[in-house]
Parts: structure tokens; sequence; C-alpha cells
């Protein structure tokens, strides 16, 4: 089988664009790494300025997130390099919208783009899964991706009792856990066969920090709790299955800084001894732009409409993929509906204390030279 359980399972973002625009807040937590993304390009070696400089951005979606942060990033590698050849490879699942993508980097959508007023850059896309080698061996100069290595390869089991890792217990989450650990070591050693000699990686990933926050639980209404209990209650009143529920298992996981840390601290890891160390981690709550909107324009029927879609841009398709095949589209296209309808509704209701706010991961990691 050449993809893995999870891309089979259909996980998509938002097609037609809709991602970067419903996602205000991906691009937040994008710009606030950028800052990490020129130091890390400033301090690579010379060796790692001398031919064409490539830059991946992994788990891309349609790429409108990270626009202005690539156009920072040439800036400071023409800083160092005039001129120097630069490529761009965007990389995401095959079953995401790559044109979307072309739109918004060829600047036919809403956005600027940074190949305007530029030459010699190169965009480029690859279908290719980060659980797999995407690039040349020592090719990459400087690997980038957020938002996007909590997916897991594959949905290692269904949770019974929620709908996220978050509310897993017992022999679940330990599967949980271990899937997770394995994936990130494997996204990590194919990494560490991409980057040249002193090439860096700068990864902004979901996790939970030590007050033990996460996206969406930053201490108003848990978000996960909230889509288990209108799940569960699709299930108490008989419109889905006992199956169904369960099936809505999101394949997940949110790292502690430990365990995002632990192959790269540990000699006697793969990883460690593939050459990979961890320069920087720390992490940071970038908060839900939507429910920070309200708190100045008090509308709640504008939040929940605002702030539903933000979350149904990245979860739609696993909810519509728990549904049974013997349903006919139709209605499965109703449940999910009725479903975000529900949502919106105790949210127009009773808004104060929902929002999604981010908690990531933002590290910077080195290939020894
Ligand atoms: C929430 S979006 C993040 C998009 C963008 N990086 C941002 O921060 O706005 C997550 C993206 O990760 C992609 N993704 C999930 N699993 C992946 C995998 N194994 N390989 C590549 N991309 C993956 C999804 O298709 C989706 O486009």
């Amino acid at each position: 089988m050449s993809l893995t359980k999870a891309q089979s399972e259909g996980i998509t973002m938002s097609s037609g664009g809709l991602y970067s625009l419903a996602t205000k807040g991906a691009k937040l937590v994008i710009d606030a790494a950028t800052p990490l993304v020129t130091e890390a390009i400033e301090s690579l070696p010379d060796s790692c300025m001398a031919d064409g400089f490539t830059l991946s951005d992994m788990g891309c979606a349609d790429a409108g997130t990270s626009l202005s942060m690539i156009s920072s990033a040439i800036d400071t590698v023409f800083r160092r390099a005039p001129g120097i050849p630069v490529s761009i490879v965007y990389t995401d699942q095959p079953r995401n919208d790559f044109n979307a993508l072309f739109t918004n980097v060829h600047g036919l959508g809403p956005f600027d783009t940074y190949l305007d007023e530029r030459k010699n850059i190169f965009p480029l896309v690859s279908a290719t899964s980060f659980y797999r080698q995407i690039l040349p061996a020592g090719s990459l100069n400087l690997g980038f991706s957020a938002t996007a290595m909590h997916w897991l390869s594959n949905k290692v089991c269904n949770i019974t009792n929620h709908v996220q890792a978050v509310g897993a217990e017992g022999s679940e989450l330990k599967a949980f856990r271990k899937q997770a650990s394995s994936d990130w070591r494997q996204i990590l050693m194919h990494r560490a066969s991409e980057l040249k000699p002193g090439g860096k990686l700068v990864l902004i990933n979901f996790g939970t920090d030590d007050q033990g926050r996460y996206l969406g639980n930053t201490g108003g209404i848990n978000m996960f709790d909230t889509f288990n209990q209108i799940w569960l209650s699709f299930l108490d009143q008989g419109r889905i299955t006992r199956d169904e529920y369960e099936n809505m298992t999101l394949p997940q996981y949110y790292k502690s800084v430990d365990e995002f840390s632990a192959p790269l601290v540990d000699p006697d890891e793969a990883v460690y001894q593939a050459g990979l160390r961890l320069d920087h981690i720390d992490t940071r709550i970038v908060k839900c732009p939507f429910a920070e909107d309200f708190k100045q324009h008090g509308d709640a029927e504008k939040f929940a409409a605002e702030y539903i879609p933000t979350i149904r841009s990245w979860n739609e398709s696993i909810f519509h993929n728990a549904l049974s095949d013997e349903r006919s589209l139709e209605q499965r296209r109703e449940i999910i509906e009725d479903y975000y309808n529900t949502y919106q509704t105790m949210v127009r209701e009773s808004p104060e204390g929902h929002a999604m706010d981010y908690v990531h991961a933002y590290m910077v990691i080195s290939k020894v030279s």
C-alpha cells in the first residue's frame, strides 16, 4: 500500500483556498515563527549558502499562511548570498488541494506573493508525505513545517470515550503515545537524510505545554470536550451509531516538550546518531483571533459564524469519514451540517469561554556539519 492509513482515511483541509482564509490563527502562528526562520538562515554555515538554497514547507496546505514567512526567508537568504537560486519545495499529501496552492503562490488569489519583484525563485511541489523522504539526501538547507506533524501516520485504534487522544485513557492512550513516539522519530530520520551538513529545521508543532494546555484548552471551555459532547449527543439521539461515534477518532497526538526533545538530546537515540541536535524549544500560545475579536465587537452571532468555519476547515473530513459508507452522501452531509449547526448555535447562545487558542512547541533543530 503506497498511502499511509491516515492518508487513505482522507485527512484534508478545506479546499478551494478556503483553508488560508478560514485559518487566520495559523498564519499568526507562522508569523511568530518567522524570526526563528530568519535567525536559522543567518546562522547557517557558509557551506550551506554556496550553491542553490532549498527550503521545504512540509504540510503546507494551500500555502497561503506561509507566504509572508517565505518572503522574509528569501530576503534573508539574499542578504547572505545575493541572487543565489532559491527552491521553495511545497509538500503535502496527495489529496491536498494543490490547485489552491498554485493560485496562492502565483498571486492569482487573495494574497500577495513573494514571486513578485524577485528573480531566481523556484516554487516546486511534492505530494510526498513527511513520513517519507521527500528530497534527495543532503540537498535541504532549511526544512520548515507548521501545525502539521501532530497528524499521525496511522489511527492506531479507535478511542472509545472521546474523539481525540487528549481524552483517551488506559491502553488507548498508551497506543497513541507509542505511535506518536515512533512517528516523530520517523519524521526526524527522513529529515536527517535530507539536510545538508549544518542545515536546519524550524518545526512548529501543536503540543502540550508544562501546564497541560493544548489547542482549545487554555482555561476556558475545552474545545475537544465540546466536539465529543456534541458527537455523543448525536449517538444518544440515535442520529449516529456506536461504530460511527468511535470511528470519529482524530489520528493526532500532542507531544510534550520532553517527548519532542527526547530523540534529539539522547546520544543513544538513532535520530541523535544521525546528526540531529535540538538548538531550541519553547512553547507558545497564540490566542484565537476570533475570540479576541469577539472581546472587541461583542457580537455573539458574528463570533459563532467565524469561529465554527475555522474548526470545520481541519476536522470536517474526519467527521465525514467516520460515518458509515452505507449512508447516502446526502445523509452524511446532513449529519455533518447538523453537527456544525449545533456547535454554532451553542457558541452563539453562550459564547463566553469558547476559543481555539493555539498551543505550539517552536523548535529549531540542526544537523551537525
Ligand atoms: C493545519 S494544516 C497546516 C497548514 C500550514 N502549514 C499552516 O500552518 O497553516 C495541516 C496540513 O498538514 C498536512 N498533513 C497531514 N499529514 C501529513 C503528512 N503525513 N505529510 C504531509 N502533510 C501532511 C495536511 O494535509 C494539512 O494540509
